[in-house]
This record gives structure tokens, sequence and C-alpha cells, in this order.
């Protein structure tokens, strides 16, 4: 062993997704049965740290929640140890104060050698001041977008795909029997992974991400021309972010406070609305929100969260410090933590998702 850890820290940053608990169960039983290391966790991400909320985190706290959705330590996406949210001003303006020496002061306080952070682009970001002033600290990725530059695969994609799936795949059968169009709104933020890998699942007939430009004229045509075929309907999986050929997205919200304040949505409602106005046919929208990211992680979830983990305990055994682990063509890596800070790996044109999904007809509205 090249470093003499005694305790170390887990946090939760970002939304949560399934197969976060996987990871903290891993992480924190590989730390108790390694040396006996001391685990303790940090309560909703950042905040808690900032707010000094910790945990111990024993045998007891760490059974029994392998297959529990969520977060057993909860978690932010509207808090950096950067600019922290105090409160308002009298002219109702927000304050905000930088918070480091409060995160190093929660550090300093319950002695944590390395803090493992479970999280994603900005999680990771955020532990940019702390590496600075001086903290170890180790990343594991996880978000249902996997779109975390430097891995292919994040904890929690499996699992939301497996529910994008089974979404259209309960749409194929009421749109079938209806004659209908079928739009299913799924996440995914600025990438296309989550519903071009649900929607290739699915057989879905057209399938739009933001990574490529649609035009509603072309997809009215496409589900027109199925008018006449079998029994008519139309099932499309549309992201989120999915732009339109002019790069018009739909904004559901600002949250500013957010590290990353744009909240997406409505793309959707938008293009059942147009196509029924342009086609006649019958269009109905679904937006499977948060459902995607919610309930019990799928078995895949469950393995990669805890090689994640376990990967990462060992590095920092190493002394392999401010890693972030990933999976790149089969094989396990430590990436720097920062590598992957303020990008974002979207779907390549030529991706074999793609030309898969085209070789079966599917349109992208390109
Ligand atoms: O990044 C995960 C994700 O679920 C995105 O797919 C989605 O755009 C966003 O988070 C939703 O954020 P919130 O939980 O704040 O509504």
């Amino acid at each position: 062993m090249a470093t003499s850890m005694k305790r170390i820290g887990i946090l939760t940053g970002g939304g949560d997704c399934p197969g976060l608990n996987a990871a903290i169960r891993g992480l924190g039983k590989a730390a108790l049965f390694h040396h006996g290391i001391e685990v303790v966790g940090i309560r909703d991400g950042y905040q808690g740290l900032i707010e000094n909320r910790v945990q111990t985190l024993g045998i007891d706290e760490l059974s029994g929640i392998l297959t529990r959705g969520g977060t057993i330590l909860g978690t932010n996406n509207k808090c950096s140890p950067e600019k922290y949210y105090e409160g308002n001003d009298e002219e109702g303006n927000p304050i905000y104060t930088n918070a480091v020496d409060r995160c190093m002061a929660t550090v300093e306080e319950h002695g944590i050698d390395v803090l493992f952070v479970i999280g994603g682009d900005g999680t990771f970001t955020c532990t940019k001041p702390l590496v600075e002033a001086g903290l170890h600290c180790m990343g594991i990725p996880k978000t249902i977008d996997n779109d975390i530059y430097g891995t292919d695969l994040t904890i929690g994609f499996t699992t939301a795909t497996r529910i994008g799936t089974m979404a259209l795949d309960r749409l194929h059968s009421t749109g079938d029997s209806h004659h209908r169009v079928m739009v299913c709104e799924l996440m995914g933020r600025n990438s296309g992974w989550l519903t071009l890998a649900s929607g290739l699942a699915s057989g879905s007939d057209v399938i739009l991400i933001p990574e490529i430009p649609f035009d509603i004229q072309t997809v009215c045509n496409f589900v027109d021309g199925r008018k006449n075929e079998r029994s008519g309907f139309s099932i499309i999986a549309c992201a989120e972010g999915a732009r339109t050929i002019d790069g018009k997205q739909i904004v559901s919200k600002h949250i500013d406070n957010s590290p990353d304040p744009i909240r997406l949505g409505g793309i959707g409602q938008h293009v059942a609305h147009a196509i029924e106005k342009q086609t006649g046919i019958e269009t109905r929208t679904t937006t499977l929100g948060h459902i995607q990211r919610g309930g019990e992680p799928a078995a895949t979830d469950r393995v990669v969260a805890t090689t994640f983990a376990t990967a990462a305990f060992e590095l920092a055994l190493d002394g392999k410090f401010n890693k972030m682990v990933a999976l790149s063509n089969g094989h396990m890596e430590a990436k720097n933590i920062l590598e992957a800070a303020g990008k974002q790996r979207l779907v390549p044109n030529n991706h074999r998702f793609i030309r898969a999904a085209r070789a079966v007809r599917t349109c992208f509205g390109d």
C-alpha cells in the first residue's frame, strides 16, 4: 500500500441515477474490509461538505442498498464550493460566496484523507479548487446521459435505456392499435445517447437527437409516407435536447444557482403539434421525465458501479490521486479527474448505432 489512508469521504453530486448506492456500497465495503479504513458520507453533495453535514458509514449503512435507486447520501445539482448560495440581499438578489475554505474545514474536522465524488462533469469540475487546496479527490462517473468525456459508459445509463425502451415498447402497441403517431420525449441534456439507444432497442421509426439537427418537414413526410403501410402508426423517440435545423432547442426552465442552469424540455410537444397539423394524423406526446432516473438499477449498472468504485479505491490505495475511473474500449482506465471538465461526449455522426438505425430505415429527420 503506497498510501496511508485512514478515512475516506464519499459524496454524490449532480442528478441522481440508478446505481449510485451500488457504488457507495462497493467503495465503502472495499475500504472497510481492506485495512479497516473508516468511511464517512457527505450529505447532499457539495452542500453537505460546505455545511459540515457528514455521517459515518459502517457495514450496517452499506448493507441492503445494492438494489436501491437514488442515493442514500442525498445529492444536489445546484451547489458548488466556489458558488454557495447564502440567501438573498435586501433587494432580493441572491448572495453567493466562495465556500472552498468551509469545505476544507469539514475535511479537516473529519480527518478525510481522500474524497471520492460520484458524479458527472459538474461534480468533477468542482473538485478543482479542492485539489488546489490540497485535498486528494477521486472521480466515479455517473449520469443517465452517458455524456461524460473520457469514458464509454457511465453508471445509470443502462438502466435509463432499459426504462426508455420499455416506455417506447408500450407506446408501440397503443400507437399501432389507434393508428397514431406517438412521440416520446426522453432526457439526456445535449447528448442523444439515451434516446438513440432506447430508440434503436425499441425499433422506433424516427429518432431525433441533438447531434443531428432535424427538419420537421422531413419528419412529417416520413410519418405521412407510413400512413398507408400496415397500421400507419409511427413511433418517435425524441431527445429533450433535439434541435431543429435552425439550431432551436426548447428550454423548460432556468435554475439560476445551478452550475448548469438550463433545463431542457418541451420539444416532444412541439414536434407532435407540427406533425398533427401538417399530416392530419392523430399524434400524442409522452414525456418520460424523471421516471428515467428512478427505481432500482439494472444488473449491468450494479456491475459497472461496483467495478468503477472498487477500481477507484485501488487507485487511491496506490497513491494515484485526482483520477477519474473510466471504461475505454472495454478496459478500465484512470483519467485525470479534470479531463472531463467543461467537455461533453456527444454521439459521433457515423457512430455504429446511427449506422445500424439508418440501415433499418430509421428516420433522423435530416
Ligand atoms: O443529467 C441528468 C438529467 O436527468 C438530464 O438528462 C436532465 O436534462 C436533467 O438531469 C434534469 O435535471 P433536474 O433533475 O434538475 O430536473
